[in-house]
């Protein structure tokens, strides 16, 4: 079945959802996203991430997203397209200028706003739930970003390299370490427990603050645990008892080696574990 995508005020099947070649972001990677996942047919946490979209657009001088529209949307192509599980992804360009030039355009051109979804196979979501239990490995990389990474931006190249190197080693993950500090992955937030505590790179422009990030770090501390925004010392790594990822797809994931080492015992650990049912429950209550 072919799906239906929002482009620019219309739903068209995807097959038809086009862009002109001098479109901005094509050029510059000159715009911003979203990803939001479906369960149940049902989005997750819809109204944080079309905030975080609000200020990614202020940040980069977009015309302000209209959140309930692009809501409205969600639900209706979550309906055309049957996603029971699946992801939303939501994406605001400056727009088609020709011909190329770097700085903004002058003019009345409109913004490209697309908005996709994509099911999540069942053979995925397998994987997913095997992964969960048992962890996955990740590598280190050196920081190369640039210092603005909490606007979710399509300039996702550094990304993109680090996460090839981590599939290529046979990896889920690779995390940045900037000066000497561990302080996210390539497309998820990390955290460590050191000491009894939890331990994630302070919300600044150095990461992205994820969505999950915040409900993970809202629940651990109803929960009881101690939660530090501090820098996790690349040094340290040796000696935590768990390391774990979060990210909207990913959710709450332990990784059990880095650079081939093993994170505590090697096995997913109890503050993982207590977690990932928190995050179950909070899906189960949509
Ligand atoms: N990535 N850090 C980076 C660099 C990310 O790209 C992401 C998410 C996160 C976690 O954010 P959230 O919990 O809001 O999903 C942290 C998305 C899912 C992606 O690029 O596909």
């Amino acid at each position: 079945m072919s799906s239906t995508v929002y482009l620019n005020g219309e739903f068209v099947p995807y097959e038809k959802a086009l862009v002109p070649v001098e479109e901005r972001a094509f050029l510059f990677a000159d715009g911003i996203y979203e990803v939001v996942r479906v369960y149940g047919g049902r989005p997750f946490d819809l109204e944080p991430h079309m905030a975080r979209l609000v200020r990614s657009a202020r940040e980069l001088r977009l015309p302000e997203p209209d959140c309930e529209g692009l809501t409205r949307v969600t639900r209706e192509l979550i309906e055309r397209n049957q996603i029971q599980e699946g992801t939303v992804y939501y994406q605001i360009t400056r727009g088609f200028h020709g011909p190329r030039a770097h700085a903004f355009p002058t003019g009345n051109g409109a913004p490209t706003v697309l908005v996709l979804t994509h099911p999540l196979a069942p053979e995925k979501l397998a994987e997913h739930e095997r992964q969960l239990r048992e962890g996955v490995a990740a590598i280190t990389v050196p920081e190369q970003r640039w210092a603005r990474c909490d606007i979710k931006s399509v300039s996702l190249l550094p990304n993109v390299l680090a996460k090839q190197q981590a599939v290529e080693r046979g990896a889920y993950e690779a995390l940045f370490v900037r000066d000497g500090f561990v302080i996210e992955g390539s497309s998820s937030n990390v955290f460590a427990v050191l000491d009894g505590e939890i331990v994630t790179y302070p919300a600044c422009n150095y990461i992205l603050n994820g969505i999950t990030r915040q409900r993970v770090i809202r629940t651990a501390r109803e929960l009881g645990y101690t939660v530090r925004e501090e820098g996790i010392p690349l040094a340290a790594l040796s000696r935590c008892q768990e390391l774990f990822l979060t990210a909207t797809v990913t959710e709450v994931m332990a990784v059990t080696r880095v650079d081939g080492q093993a994170i505590g015992d090697g096995s997913v650990g109890p503050v993982v574990r207590a977690l990932q049912q928190a995050f179950r429950e909070a899906v189960q209550a949509l």
